[in-house]
């Protein structure tokens, strides 16, 4: 059975924002015609770099209505879930990578309140997803080696995307598919087209020099155009 399309949404990484002015940056954001905001947070140990705690999203989350997902790049997100929770996150995404036990800590996650969403890096098969699908609203397929923005596309990953969007038909749960890492003008057609509905993008948006909303709307037409 084929997966059921599903509404394609352009989620920027706050990553390449200003960091002194995060608030100014979540409303230009919401501005542009952003669908939800991602924080990419990193530990400095599960990738080599270090961002957001929970009481910089907090401080952010009274500047915008917009849902605030958390991108939980760290080596103990079943300990910290409760904390981004707190702080106005209402999808947390954790690394399949990072848990010893996955499906416990999805339903963990559920138990907070929020939605939950498991993340694969390059090397890991679709396969480690298929035994909770019926625990998450979300799979995201890493398209680059996560912890810093502007690296290139590994489009070596859409048959990945393509296979899970083929396991979410087969399972008939409803399960977005995300992708994060070097999506701009010249590869989110091809992430689409294999069946993502959820694209992450950072430098793409913040160096269209037409500005934000320009590039949202420019990649929101690719994508659409390219299913
Ligand atoms: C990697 C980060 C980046 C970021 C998007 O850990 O998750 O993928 O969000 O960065 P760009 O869009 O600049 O590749």
């Amino acid at each position: 059975m084929s997966r059921l399309p599903r509404p394609i949404k352009i989620v920027p990484s706050v990553l390449p924002a200003d960091f002194a002015n995060l608030g100014q940056a979540c409303r230009d954001l919401a501005d542009a015609g952003v669908d939800h905001i991602q924080w990419d947070v990193m530990d400095g140990n599960f990738v080599p770099n270090l961002t957001f705690g929970p009481d910089v999203i907090a401080a952010c989350r009274r500047h915008v209505d917009l849902p605030f997902e958390a991108h939980l790049m760290v080596t103990n997100p079943g300990e910290l879930a409760a904390r981004y929770v707190e702080a106005g996150c209402t999808r947390l995404i954790v690394h399949a990578e990072a848990c010893l036990h996955l499906h416990s800590t999805l339903g963990a996650i559920r138990e907070l309140g929020a939605t939950a969403a498991v993340a694969l890096n390059p090397a890991t098969p679709a396969s480690a997803v298929e035994n909770v699908l019926d625990l998450v609203d979300m799979v995201l397929v890493m398209t680059v080696n996560p912890g810093f923005g502007g690296q290139a596309y590994i489009a070596t990953m859409e048959p990945k995307i393509a296979r899970i969007a083929e396991m979410i038909g087969s399972s008939g749960h409803d399960v977005d598919i995300e992708v994060d890492g070097g999506i701009g003008v010249d590869t989110i057609a091809g992430a689409a087209r294999a069946g993502a509905n959820v694209l992450v993008a950072g430098s793409a948006l913040y160096r269209d020099p037409a500005g934000l909303s320009h590039a949202v709307a420019e990649l929101r037409s690719l994508a659409e155009a390219a299913r």
